[in-house]
C-alpha cells in the first residue's frame, strides 16, 4: 500500500512523502539525489530510514524541513504532506515558522549545528523565544528545564557553558534539548548516533525513546545501522541510489529481507548475521546521484540480476501476501526471497 492511498481523505498520517524528487545542478550534471521517494510516519511511531551513505536519506529530510540549498538544488516533484497540508505549496515565512515548532531535527554533528559562541541556554532560550514568544526569564527557566529532561547534570550551571566545554554525547544531549523545546509533533534525527561511542549512544538512544513517549511525538531516524533500526523502528524504509527498494514492519524486514540490497546489508552486520555467517559488505559502490545506471540501479552490484534488471526499472509494488503495506522494488522477488 502506497502512502498515496491515505492521501487527501483524512490522512491518519503525521507525515507523508508521495513520489518526491530533489534534483540539484552541477558541473557533471543533474544529480537526482531524492528520485520517487514514499513513506509515511503514523502519530508516535518511528520510521527507520536506512541505506548506505549517499542513498539520499538526508537530501529527503532536509526536503521535508525546507532546508534543500536553491540553487544548486530545487524539489522538482512530489507531495509532502504534513498533518494533511502539502509543505512544498507553504512560503518560506510558513516554512519557518514549522521549523523548529512542528518539525524539529537534529544532526549527527552537533559542533556544526550548535554556534560555539552563545551558551547551550542561549540557543534553547532563542528557539523557545521565537517560536512561543516568551520572555527572557521564563524561557531561561524552561532552558533549565530542558537540560534536565534530556539527563544533563547540573543544569543550572550548564545553561551557561559553551558548546566546547561540553563532552560529544553532552552535546547531542543539548542538540536533543533544542529540538524538543517547542514540543514537535515530529522530530527527524540524522545520524544522530553515529559520532558517538557505543555506550553513549545507546543512552541518547533510549533517551530519545522516552522522550517520544512522554511526548508523542513521531520520529524519522536516518541511519545507516540496521541494528539501531532494530532497537527503536516500527517501520523501515531501506533507500537505495535515491529511490526506497524495501518499504516493510521491522519484524517482516528483519525476519526475511526481500531486496537483495536488504539482505546485503543485514550480511554486513555483525550482531545480525548468525555466529556461521562470514561477515560480507556488498560489493562495489553507491553510484554517483549523476550517474545512475539504467534499469534497477542496484543492478551492477546484485547477485541475481539478468538482462530485464539493466534494462527495465522496478517499480516499488506491494509484495504478495503481505499484510502491513510492506513494498518491494525488485523483478525477481521469488529468487530475492531465497538468497
Ligand atoms: N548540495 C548538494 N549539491 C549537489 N549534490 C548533493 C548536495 N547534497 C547532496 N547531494 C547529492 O545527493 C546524493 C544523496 O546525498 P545524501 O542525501 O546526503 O545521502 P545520504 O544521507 O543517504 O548519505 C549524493 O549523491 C550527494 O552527492
Ligand atoms: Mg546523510
Amino acid at each position: 500500500m502506497g502512502a498515496q492511498s491515505q492521501a487527501g481523505n483524512g490522512s491518519e498520517y503525521l507525515l507523508e512523502l508521495n513520489d518526491l524528487r530533489t534534483y540539484f545542478t552541477s558541473d557533471e550534471g543533474t544529480a537526482r539525489a531524492v528520485d520517487g521517494v514514499s513513506y509515511a510516519i503514523e502519530p508516535g511511531q518511528t520510521l527507520g530510514v536506512v541505506g548506505e551513505s549517499g542513498s539520499g536519506k538526508s537530501v529527503a529530510a532536509l526536503s521535508v524541513m525546507g532546508l534543500i540549498p536553491s540553487p544548486p538544488g530545487e524539489v522538482v516533484g512530489g507531495e509532502i504532506i504534513f498533518k494533511g497540508e502539502n509543505l512544498l505549496a507553504k512560503s518560506p515565512g510558513e516554512m519557518r515558522r514549522i521549523r523548529g515548532n512542528e518539525i524539529a531535527m537534529i544532526f549527527q554533528e552537533p559542533m556544526t549545528a550548535l554556534n560555539p559562541v552563545y551558551t547551550v541556554g542561549d540557543q534553547i532560550m532563542e528557539t523557545v523565544m521565537l517560536h512561543r514568544g516568551i520572555e527572557r526569564p521564563a524561557a531561561r527557566a524552561h532552558a533549565i528545564h530542558m537540560l534536565e529532561r534530556v539527563g544533563i547534570p547540573a543544569p543550572e550551571q550548564r545553561v551557561d557553558e559553551y558548546p566546547h566545554q561540553l563532552s560529544g554525547g553532552m552535546r547531542q544531549r543539548v542538540m536533543i534539548a533544542i529540538a524538543m523545546s517547542c514540543d514537535p509533533s515530529l522530530l527527524i534525527a540524522d545520524e544522530p548516533t553515529t559520532a558517538l561511542d557505543v555506550t553513549i549512544q545507546a543512552q541518547i538512544l533510549d533517551l530519545m525513546a522516552e522522550l517520544q513517549r512522554e511526548a508523542g511525538m513521531g520520529v524519522m531516524l536516518i541511519t545507516h545501522d540496521l541494528a539501531v533500526v532494530a532497537q527503536v523502528a516500527q517501520r523501515v524504509a531501506v533507500m537505495y541510489a535515491g529511490k526506497v527498494v524495501e518499504y516493510a514492519a521491522v519484524e517482516e524486514l528483519f525476519e526475511e529481507p526481500a531486496h537483495p540490497y536488504s539482505t546485503g546489508l543485514f550480511r554486513s552486520l555483525p550482531d545480525l548475521a548468525g555466529p556461521n555467517e562470514r561477515l560480507q559488505t556488498i560489493p562495489g559502490m553507491v553510484p554517483p546521484a549523476t550517474r545512475f545506471p539504467s534499469g534497477c540501479r542496484f543492478h551492477p552490484r546484485c547477485p541475481i540480476a539478468t538482462e530485464r534488471c539493466r534494462q527495465e526499472e522496478p517499480l516499488l509494488l506491494p509484495l504478495a501476501g503481505a499484510q502491513t503495506g510492506r513494498t518491494l522494488a525488485c523483478h525477481h522477488r521469488e529468487e530475492a526471497a531465497a538468497l
